[in-house]
């Protein structure tokens, strides 16, 4: 049996398509993996509620009581090597709306089996801002990618994508609300991918 815990930052959307997937489709029995938990670096994100109400685990780890990066991500390795302990496979990240850059160290410690969702279509529009900027310089498409995690931000090999049009009169809030929607269906489908990928 193989972990996921995911990190989160806010809503947890993302985090919640991805939990109730894995209930819904009985990742355990199907996949050989199960949610361990779920770890905010802010203790008021909504996606906490959200898990708990799913059953799991949750852990807040606030990254404004560190001063180093790399302190911040030594605590959560800790907290996911707990939840962890005894498992046959090591566990794998899913960065679910987790808006934390993460040092390379962690990426090296967790190297291969740490994932992302980025709102556009990489490599284009890396960073924030994703929408506006895909509207600004007049896409056509714009969407959502799911990627490995290297030390350079939003720049991992690429996973999944899921692309939708840009529509006259978008405004970067109805993108991202189409993109989105998208997003809950590529990020379970993705890791299920990875998943079966993993065990070949
Ligand atoms: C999503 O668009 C995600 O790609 C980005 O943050 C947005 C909110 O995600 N990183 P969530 O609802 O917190 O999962």
């Amino acid at each position: 049996m193989r972990n996921i815990v995911l990190l989160i930052s806010g809503g947890g959307s993302n985090m919640a398509a991805v939990v109730a997937a894995a209930q819904r489709e009985d990742w355990p029995a199907t996949q050989g993996a199960r949610i361990a938990g779920v770890i905010s670096n802010r203790a008021d994100a909504g996606g906490l509620a959200v898990a708990r109400q799913a059953g799991l685990e949750t852990a807040t780890i606030d990254h404004k009581n560190f001063t180093e990066r790399e302190a911040f991500d030594s605590a959560l390795a800790q907290q996911i090597a707990q939840w962890d302990v005894g498992a046959d496979l090591p566990a794998l990240i899913l960065l679910a709306g987790f808006m934390r850059i993460v040092s390379p160290a962690f990426v090296a410690l967790h190297q291969g089996r740490l994932l992302n969702i980025h709102p556009s279509l990489l490599p284009a529009f890396p960073g924030l801002h994703t929408h506006q900027r895909a509207i600004d310089a007049g896409c056509r498409f714009a969407g959502a990618t799911v990627h490995e995690v290297t030390a350079e931000l939003d720049h991992g090999p690429i996973l999944g994508q899921a692309v939708v049009p840009v529509l006259p009169g978008d405004s970067a809030a109805s993108l991202a609300a189409r993109v989105l929607s998208q997003e809950h269906l590529l990020y379970p489908r993705a890791v299920k991918a990875f998943l079966r990928r993993s065990i070949g």
